[in-house]
C-alpha cells in the first residue's frame, strides 16, 4: 500500500476516455480558471496553507464569507477530502492546535480515531504463530480501521470556537465535489501507491480507478457526487448522521463485511466496529503542551499525540546548546542526538493517557532534559538508545531496555489558517497511509482510515510494559501535532507537517532552521530534511544526504544516513511535507506551503499584498 512503482506508462487521457469509471461520473472538460498554486502568499484579511489549491481556496472562501480560522480549517480539510482523498476526508482523524485571539489562549482538539470496543492487545498477532502480523499486511486490513473521528472534530471545533456552522463550512467541499477537479501527476502517483488495495474494493475502483483498474489519467475531470451527498447529509442532519445514523451503519457494514473484488487476497481480516463504538466517540478539547525555547512559548498536542512531548523534550535538550553559534555540523549533530533521545522516551512512555499513565510533565521538564543532554558527547549514540527516567526526582543518565516502536508510514497533511482577528488553527489530519485501508464506503464517496496499526503489535519482550498496545476504545499513539509559537503572549508562527514519525523531526528541523539558524520560514521549510527517530541511521533527503554537512556529520560525529530515495521520491520514505504561517503584525500574514515536495502546496491570503 505504500510501495509506489513508476507511474504506468501510456496513461493518457485520450487512451482512457473510452473507459471511464461509472461511480466517479467523470467527464472531459476544461479546468476551471482561478488563482495559481503558489507556495508563499503575503497579505491581510487572513491566510490559509494546505497541500492543495482547491482546499486552500475553500478556506479563503470561508474567511471571505465571515468565517474565522476554525471555519476556514474545516472548509479546507473537508475540501481536501475531495481533492486529495488519499490523505484526508470523513474517514480519518487528526489533531487541531488553536490560538484564540480574544482570550490569548491556546487550546487543542483531540480528534484521533479510537479502537473499536472489541480491540485487544493481541489483535495484530497471528493466532497460528503467536507472532505479530506484518505491518504492511495488517495495515491493508479492514481490521486496521478505527472509529472515524474527523466529522466529530470539525463539529466540536466549530461549535466551540467557530463563527459559522458545519453546514456552512461544508459548502465549498460540496461545490468542489460536484464541480470536480483535474487529476494531476501527484494524484496519479498517490493512486499508484495504493493501487492493489483500491483494486480490491469495487467501491474504490468505481470512484478512483478506470474500469480496468488503472489510475485515472492526468487531466481527467474527477467528480465525486457520492461525497457531495455525504457532506450535504452531514450539513443537514449534523454529525449524528454518522455517529448514530445511516452513514454510521454504512461505515460499520463496510468495515465488518467488506465487499471485495472477486479473487482479491488483500482484505483478509474484517473489521470489528459496532454502532456503539461510533456512538461513544467524542472529540476532546485538551490543554496544549508548552515548552520555552529561545524566549518563545512553543505549544503543541498532548498525548495520545507524541508530538508535543517529543518536540518539547528535544527543544529542552537543545536549549542547553547555543546552536546559532556552533558550527552547523555540530548544531545538527546536537539536533540528531536530541531527537534520538526524545524518541526513545516517546516510544517508552507515550500512549493514550486515558489508558496508561503518561509522565507528561516529566517528559517536558527542563530538569529531565538535562539528564538526557548529559548523554550527548561528541559521537552519535547507538540506537535504539534507552529511555530515561522522567519521574522526579530526576537522576542522571539512567538506562534500561527500550521498547521497540512499531514502524509508521503512509501519509497525512497539515493545514494552517489565520483570520483577520489573529485566531490561528493548525490542523494535522489523515486517514493514515496513502489511501487509508483502501476501502471506500459504498455510496458515500470516501476512504476509511487504517490508523489502528499505529498501535504496537506486541510489547518489546513478552510481558514487558508497552504504553501503546491496542485496547477497546483506546487511541493509538500519534506523531501528528502541529506547533503554534508565541512570544510575549503574541502568536509569531505556526508549523505542522505530514510524514508519520518524521512529522516530529520535520517540525523540529524547521524550528531550528528558523529560530536558531535565522532562515525565513519559506527557506526553513524548503531546506533538505534529515530525520532521526532512534533508529540506526537517520533518513536524509538527497539534498542533505549528498551535502558536505552530511559528510562532516559522518566523519566527525559518527552519524549514519539512509538516503530517502527511490523511483517514488518524494512519496515514499520521505520526511513529509509541511505548511507554516508567520504572523507579520499589523494584520499581515505570510502563509507558507511546500515549494516542491509532493508537487508543492498552496498558500493563499484574503487580500494579497501588492
Ligand atoms: O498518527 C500518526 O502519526 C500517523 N498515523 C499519521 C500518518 C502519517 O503521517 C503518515 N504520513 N506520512
Amino acid at each position: 500500500m505504500r510501495r509506489l512503482p513508476a507511474v504506468s506508462a501510456g496513461l493518457t487521457l485520450a487512451a482512457l476516455l473510452v473507459a471511464l469509471p461509472s461511480g466517479a461520473r467523470a467527464s472531459a472538460g476544461q479546468a476551471s480558471a482561478g488563482p495559481a498554486k503558489e507556495p508563499v502568499a503575503v497579505g491581510t484579511g487572513g491566510a490559509v496553507a494546505s497541500m492543495d489549491l482547491g482546499a486552500s481556496q475553500a478556506g479563503i472562501d470561508a474567511l471571505k464569507h465571515g468565517g474565522n480560522a476554525i471555519d476556514a480549517a474545516v472548509a479546507t480539510a473537508s475540501t481536501l477530502g475531495v481533492t486529495i482523498p488519499f490523505v484526508a476526508g470523513p474517514g480519518g482523524g487528526g489533531f487541531m492546535v488553536i490560538y484564540l485571539a480574544k482570550t490569548h489562549q491556546v487550546v487543542t482538539i483531540d480528534g484521533r480515531e479510537t479502537c473499536p470496543g472489541a480491540c485487544t492487545p493481541a489483535m495484530f498477532t497471528d493466532p497460528k504463530t503467536g507472532q505479530p502480523l506484518g505491518y504492511d499486511y495488517a495495515s491493508d486490513q479492514p481490521l486496521a480501521t478505527g472509529v472515524p473521528a474527523m466529522v466529530a472534530t470539525w463539529a466540536k471545533a466549530i461549535s466551540s470556537y467557530g463563527r459559522g456552522s458545519l453546514a456552512a463550512d461544508l459548502q465549498p467541499a460540496i461545490a468542489q465535489a460536484e464541480r470536480g477537479f483535474r487529476v494531476d501527476a501527484d494524484f496519479q502517483q498517490l493512486t499508484e501507491s495504493d493501487l492493489p488495495e483500491l483494486q480490491a474494493y469495487p467501491a474504490s475502483r468505481a470512484l478512483l480507478l478506470t474500469p480496468a483498474g488503472n489510475p485515472l489519467p492526468v487531466g481527467y475531470l474527477l467528480r465525486n457526487p457520492d461525497l457531495a451527498k455525504t457532506y450535504r447529509l452531514l450539513a443537514r442532519y449534523g454529525p449524528s448522521y454518522l455517529y448514530d445514523g445511516p452513514l454510521g451503519r454504512a461505515i460499520v457494514q463496510a468495515d465488518d463485511h467488506p465487499v471485495t473484488t472477486a479473487g482479491t487476497t488483500v482484505a483478509a481480516l474484517p473489521g470489528i466496529m459496532t454502532m456503539s463504538d461510533l456512538r461513544a466517540y467524542q472529540a476532546m478539547v485538551l490543554p496544549p503542551t508548552r515548552v520555552r525555547y529561545r524566549g518563545l512559548d512553543i505549544y503543541s498536542m498532548p498525548p495520545p499525540s507524541s508530538s508535543g512531548s517529543t518536540v518539547g523534550e528535544a527543544l529542552n535538550i537543545l536549549s542547553g546548546y547555543h546552536l546559532a553559534a556552533e558550527p552547523r555540523a555540530m548544531a545538527l549533530f546536537h539536533y540528531l542526538e536530541a531527537s534520538r533521545l526524545a524518541y526513545a522516551d516517546r516510544d517508552a512512555y507515550v500512549g493514550d493517557p486515558r489508558y496508561v499513565g503518561v509522565p507528561l510533565s516529566g517528559l517536558l521538564s527542563p530538569a529531565f532534559a538535562a539528564t538526557r543532554r548529559c548523554l550527548i558527547h561528541n559521537q552519535a549514540l547507538a540506537s535504539p538508545a534507552a529511555p530515561g527516567d522522567p519521574y522526579p526526582p530526576f537522576g542522571s543518565c539512567p538506562s534500561h531496555n527500550p521498547p521497540q516502536a512499531a514502524p509508521e508510514g503512509g501519509h497525512t497533511n497539515n493545514i494552517v489558517a489565520v483570520d483577520k482577528w489573529d485566531n490561528i488553527v493548525a490542523y494535522t489530519n489523515t486517514i493514515n497511509f496513502f489511501g487509508g485501508s483502501g476501502e471506500t464506503v459504498p455510496g458515500y464517496g470516501f476512504l476509511l482510515n487504517n490508523e489502528m496499526t499505529d498501535f504496537d503489535f506486541a510489547p518489546p519482550s513478552p510481558g514487558a510494559y508497552d504504553p501503546n498496545l491496542p485496547a477497546g476504545g483506546k487511541q493509538p499513539r500519534s506523531s501528528m501535532g502541529p506547533v503554534i509559537a508565541l512570544r510575549d503572549g503574541k502568536p509569531v508562527f505556526s508549523v505542522g507537517a505530514a510524514g508519520g514519525s518524521t512529522i516530529i523531526t520535520t517540525i523540529l528541523q524547521i524550528i531550528l532552521n528558523h529560530v536558531d539558524f535565522g532562515m525565513p520560514l519559506p527557506a526553513a521549510l524548503a531546506a533538505p530534511r534529515v530525520s532521526q527517530t532512534n533508529s540506526a541511521t537517520s533518513l536524509a533527503e538527497p539534498g542533505f544526504y549528498n551535502s558536505a554537512l552530511a559528510q562532516q556529520l559522518t566523519s566527525r560525529f559518527g552519524e549514519k544516513f539512509t538516503l530517502a530515495t527511490g523511483p517514488i521520491l518524494p512519496l515514499d520514505h520521505y520526511p513529509g511535507d509541511a505548511t507554516a504561517l508567520q504572523i507579520l503584525g499589523h494584520g499581515s500574514y505570510e502563509a507558507i506551503a511546500e515549494p516542491v515536495r509532493l508537487g508543492g502546496g498552496s498558500a493563499l491570503v484574503v487580500h494579497p499584498s501588492p
